[in-house]
């Protein structure tokens, strides 16, 4: 039986890394689509440039549908987006251009070129926005940025083509999952870097926006396997993926200061609250250019449909997750 071919779009990305990773393993090839910039941002792949079953190909969301045309995979994993939340607020049409409207030229792509292309879409658990958790796929969508709503307008597209004409189209609605690779944007890498940076002394402390929101962290690797495993599936059908647990953004510091022999307690409110070490050390502030002009308070997953039908459950626990990313935070710095 001949090889698979897959196309990953967001390949130099978190995910886009892991699964790369994952594929070349199961014996795929792997051809990635990065964005070209003038400075590296191959640095999560750049590990496996050698691998004669890895392609990197440069450029923006038009050349995915030219590699769509001209390589015919048998998988196409969209993970390419502008994926920041806050940021989707100040850059809205970019937002909705990439995490949207280029999920529906490839969608045509693949209905006239080869419509046995299979189409997976990073679809998000921000598209529940103030929905009460725990949140199914049979949960209402109540998207609360411009960045859920241009995921909402890519799940609607992939739903309507897998039922309109017949695609392999699915939407993985993956809670937050996180890794040594995530961004630094994210709120997650912000405190284990910036804990990282106290112990070594070269900050005091962290400032960050709202502590009470309340996310369902699962790691990154456990995720991806469940993308693979969605385009496996005899049924093309959407998916919830996420651990069940949450926890708030106040825990997760918490926990991360404790990786350096740090207990923080918090006391006051609002912008007022500040954390404090056990020697009476402020260690963390309030900023409010953190704050977005509406939040998605409380995200926590029932993620039952793929644990039965995909036999998929998480290997982390948010434990394991803050312990590895501090772990690699903690290493000596290069140079
Ligand atoms: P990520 O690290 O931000 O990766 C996204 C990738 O897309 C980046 O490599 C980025 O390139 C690339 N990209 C951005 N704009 C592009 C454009 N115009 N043309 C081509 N490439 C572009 O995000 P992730 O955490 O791996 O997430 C992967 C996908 O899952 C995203 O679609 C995200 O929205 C979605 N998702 C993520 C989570 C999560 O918690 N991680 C949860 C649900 C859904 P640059 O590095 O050059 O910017
Ligand atoms: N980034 C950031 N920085 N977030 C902060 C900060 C801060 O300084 N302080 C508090 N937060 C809060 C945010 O307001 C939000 O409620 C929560 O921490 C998580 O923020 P992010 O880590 O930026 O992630 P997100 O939940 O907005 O979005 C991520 O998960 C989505 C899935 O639910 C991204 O990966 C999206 O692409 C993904 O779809």
């Amino acid at each position: 039986m001949s090889r698979k071919i897959a196309l990953i779009t967001g390949a130099g990305g978190q995910d886009g890394s892991y699964l790369s990773e994952l594929l070349l393993a199961k014996d795929y090839i792997v051809h990635g689509l990065l964005r070209h910039c003038s400075v590296s941002n191959n640095e999560r792949v750049c590990h496996l440039e050698g691998n004669p079953n890895f392609h990197v190909h440069y450029g923006d969301m038009t050349q995915a549908i030219s590699l769509i045309t001209e390589l015919k995979p048998d998988e196409v994993y969209n993970l390419a987006a502008q994926s920041f939340v806050k940021v989707s607020f100040d850059i809205p049409v970019y937002t909705c251009d990439v995490n949207g409207i280029a999920v529906l030229k490839m969608l045509e792509t693949i209905k006239h070129t080869n419509p046995k292309t299979k189409f997976y879409q990073a679809s998000t658990s921000e598209l529940f926005g103030d929905t009460p958790a725990p949140q199914s796929e049979e949960s209402p969508f109540r998207p609360r940025s411009p960045y859920a709503i241009s995921k909402l307008l890519a799940y609607w597209l992939v739903t309507n083509y897998r039922e309109a004409y017949n695609l392999f189209a699915v939407n993985g609605i993956l809670f937050n999952h996180e890794s040594p690779r995530r961004g630094e944007c994210f709120v997650t890498k912000k405190i284990c870097r910036g804990v990282a940076d106290i112990d070594r002394g070269t900050i005091n402390h962290i400032e960050l926006g709202n502590l009470n929101s309340k996310r369902d962290w699962g790691h990154a690797r456990d995720y991806v396997e469940c993308m693979w495993r969605m385009m496996q599936h005899s049924v093309p059908d959407d998916f919830v993926i996420s651990t069940g647990c949450s926890y708030t953004v106040r825990q997760f510091v918490v926990e991360a200061f404790s990786k350096i022999g740090m207990s923080i307690s918090f006391q006051g409110q609002g912008l007022e609250e500040v954390g404090y070490d056990q020697d009476g050390i402020i260690r963390v502030k309030i900023n409010p250019i953190f704050f977005r002009p509406t939040e998605v308070e409380d995200l926590q997953g029932d993620s039952s449909k793929a644990r039965c039908l995909l036999n998929w459950k998480p290997k982390n626990t948010f434990q394991d997750l803050v312990e590895e990313m501090m772990t690699v935070e903690l290493m000596p710095l290069a140079g």
